[in-house]
């Protein structure tokens, strides 16, 4: 455990002095890479040369750290995330959220790509996240407590804030687009599900179903940041429609979306 916070720190000590602090911090999902543009003045660094920090050799993956501001604000992104189905640990997967944490954020944004389990969800509209359904078996919190970031059994009631979520809907309504509310259900992947998972997800309160988000989630929670889930529903998951299911129509969709998440994402950071 001494050796994990050793190199969390190792960690937020590199990305501070090569890019330094933020206030924010966003987590960006499938296709939604290219939000760092927005950033005014920008600097990044590698994951691959964070020191101990996780990265993917997987070509076309970015790996890239950044700072910078967005609104007067100070902002780190992360272009990529580590998945539980890849084979990080749940230690490797929240990995950046606690050294986020080190580096003085105190609001998340996390965003991902969904399957739609609402029967009056369609493919392509966004979900504002209200709260989540952890069906992995895992829990990032597993083992002795990290005391120094947060307390052993922590809260959960408001997993995603809010203040936060009522923020992101008077944006939505704002730039008058049409944004849904509902639960996350995190499964295993990298399968997806099958049509009675589906079924099932239903039934347990599940809108959405995704292979992301709820560990960083609830590390978040657990170093007492505040949190704002926002889904892209980039197919409606499996069974519901007559059509199999393709990762290529997963990238698709965000791509087609992408404009309108970055910004529902970006008002709703101008308005914090
Ligand atoms: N299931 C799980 N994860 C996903 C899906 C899905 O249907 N679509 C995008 N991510």
């Amino acid at each position: 455990m001494q050796d994990y916070i050793q190199k969390l720190h190792t960690a937020a000590d590199y990305i501070r002095e090569h890019v330094g602090e933020a206030e924010i911090g966003v987590i960006l999902g499938s296709g939604l890479g290219d939000y760092v543009e927005a950033f005014e003045d920008a600097k990044y660094v590698d994951y691959k040369d964070i020191p101990g920090f996780p990265h993917s050799t997987a070509p076309g993956h970015a790996g890239r750290w950044w700072t910078g501001k967005l609104h007067g604000k100070r902002v780190c992104m992360m272009q990529g995330r580590f998945h539980a189905y890849e084979g990080w640990s749940m230690e490797e997967v929240t990995m950046p959220v606690r050294v986020m944490s080190l580096l003085g954020v105190k609001t998340l944004f996390v965003t991902n790509a969904a399957g739609g389990v609402n029967l009056n969800f369609s493919q392509g509209c966004l979900m504002i996240i209200s709260d989540f359904i952890n069906m992995t078996g895992k829990n990032p919190l597993t083992g002795p407590n990290l005391s120094e970031f947060g307390v052993r059994f922590p809260d959960m009631t408001h997993a995603y804030d809010v203040e936060l979520i009522k923020l992101c809907e008077q944006q939505a309504e704002k730039l008058g687009v049409d944004v849904q509310k509902g639960v996350y259900m995190w499964m295993n992947g990298p399968c997806y599900e099958t049509p009675a998972e589906i079924r099932m997800a239903r039934i347990c309160g599940a809108d959405a179903v995704g292979m992301s988000t709820v560990p960083e989630t609830i590390v978040a929670r657990h170093c007492g940041m505040r949190v704002l889930g926002v889904s892209c529903i980039t197919n409606m998951a499996a069974g519901i429609l007559d059509v199999l299911l393709d990762e290529q129509e997963v990238i698709d969709t965000a791509a087609r979306v992408k404009g309108t998440f970055r910004a529902l994402l970006d008002a709703t950071i101008e308005a914090l």
